[in-house]
């Protein structure tokens, strides 16, 4: 962390636009016209395509970005197995799938010199990542900047920052991500985060699927919910550093780390559309009743991850932004309900409206599919004597990762220290006040 990082990260520039062909060159006459790979690419650089989806993918779906860098990234050494840390990958089977209702504390305090890989922890998942299906939910606290590079061939990382500016070092440019922010690490992409306060803490959604994209809108029309210019990809920023670089590669589940000569962040141009991106949830255009009711929360979509079944998500992306809350003659928090998606929740700052107390920023919930749960009983008691009067919910940023596959958790997380041993309790003394003479 430095100074100097804050001034760059708040002086970054960005690309407008999600899934759309974005170009960026850091020297001039770098980016080839009318060529993707032509016989002796600009300025002696090497021409290369990184792919995040099948050649022959529909259009609407093909995900591809042409990389022209200083050395191809064949050029480096093997890889050789190294230490998981306290990252874990789908196929999940350490545990059995537990139908709890399930709430965490935040991540205790990392050792001194913990970077944001070494400060990765599994919490759980589901699918398998060999079969590129499913996700996993991990959180992170780190205190210390990356002297590595990391890239993740499993699956693309949603990294949700609760706590500590980041500032990321892609391939394809610097990324400014602060709390409230969201930043999207396409499958592959190699990277490396440095801190811009004394420590980080978040929430990482690995998606194994197909990638997030912007949710079809419907009746909604042609704006609303996560806006497509409001997604932030970065302009092209080289690193032309030579010397011993660590790079570390997730594969199939375990990590593997090659000593490179240069560091690969050595882009110096590129074109496509599988980028990184950041995105900034106070931008999230929330759309709610103005009559009775409540929407499913399937309105407050900003990402999903689809699957072969039209409508049915692998993960959804789900924010509870600040808010107006009009309905009437509602119960305004979220309903009791059983879900045959499972969600994992957490909390960026603030409070949440189903809850009064325990579900607190950087810790978490837990509730696999069919369990029973919703409003606690105080905020139960409280919301049906409420008088409705338009109301601003404007202290809270809360999230889901909603999946349609139980989340298996990890045994680090079914045993930890911070897992809450009486979540139960919010949801006992529910009176009885069925009256059935009245
Ligand atoms: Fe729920």
């Amino acid at each position: 962390m430095s100074g100097d990082a804050r001034k760059t990260a708040e002086g970054l520039t960005y690309l407008s636009g999600f899934g759309n062909e974005h170009s960026s060159e850091a020297v001039p006459g770098a980016l080839p016209e009318g060529r993707n790979s032509p016989q002796r690419a600009p300025l002696g650089l090497y021409a290369e395509q990184l792919s995040g989806s099948a050649f022959t993918e529909p259009r609407a779906h093909n995900r591809r970005s042409w990389l022209y860098r200083i050395r191809p990234s064949a050029a480096h050494p093997a890889f050789s197995r190294m230490d998981n840390g306290a990252i874990r990958t789908a196929p999940f089977t350490e545990s059995v799938p537990d139908p709890n209702r399930l709430r965490w504390n935040p991540l205790p305090e990392p050792a001194p010199g913990t970077d944001f890989l070494a400060g990765l922890w599994t919490l759980g998942g589901n699918g398998d990542a060999t079969q590129r299906t499913g996700m996993a939910v991990h959180l992170y606290h780190a205190n210390s900047s990356m002297d590595r590079v990391f890239s993740d061939a499993d699956g693309e990382l949603l990294i949700v920052p609760e706590r500590g500016g980041l500032l990321l070092h892609t391939e394809f440019g610097m990324l400014h991500v602060e709390p409230a922010h969201v930043a999207l690490i396409p499958r592959g992409v190699r990277f490396r985060v440095e801190l811009l306060d004394a420590s980080a803490r978040g929430y990482v959604c690995e998606n194994y699927g197909a990638p997030f994209h912007l949710p079809d809108l419907g009746p909604i029309g042609a704006n609303g919910l996560a806006n497509a210019r409001d997604f932030k990809a970065p302009v092209a920023a080289y690193d032309d550093t030579e010397g011993p670089v660590e790079v570390v590669n997730k594969f199939c589940g375990n990590l593997w780390r090659a000593t490179y000569d240069h560091t690969p962040l050595d882009v110096v141009a590129w074109h496509g559309n599988h980028v990184p991106y950041v995105y900034d949830l106070r931008r999230f255009n929330v759309i709610g009743t103005i009559s009775y009711d409540h929407p499913d929360p399937s309105i407050f979509t900003v990402l999903t991850s689809p699957s072969d079944t039209p409508g049915l998500a692998g993960v959804d992306f789900v924010v509870f932004a600040p808010r107006w809350l009009v309905g009437e003659d509602t119960f305004r928090p979220p309903y009791f309900h059983r879900n045959v998606m499972s969600e994992y929740m957490g909390l960026v700052e603030g409070a949440y409206d189903a809850k009064a107390e325990g579900f607190v920023p950087g810790g978490g919930s837990l509730h696999n599919m069919m369990s029973a749960h919703g409003p606690d009983r105080e905020t139960f008691d409280r919301a049906s004597a409420a008088e409705l009067k338009p109301q601003k919910i404007d202290d809270g940023l809360a999230f889901m990762f909603e999946t349609r596959w139980p989340v298996t958790l990890t045994p680090q997380a079914a045993d930890a220290d911070h897992l809450q041993r009486r979540y139960d309790d919010v949801w006992q003394g529910m009176e009885r006040h069925f009256r059935p003479l009245q």
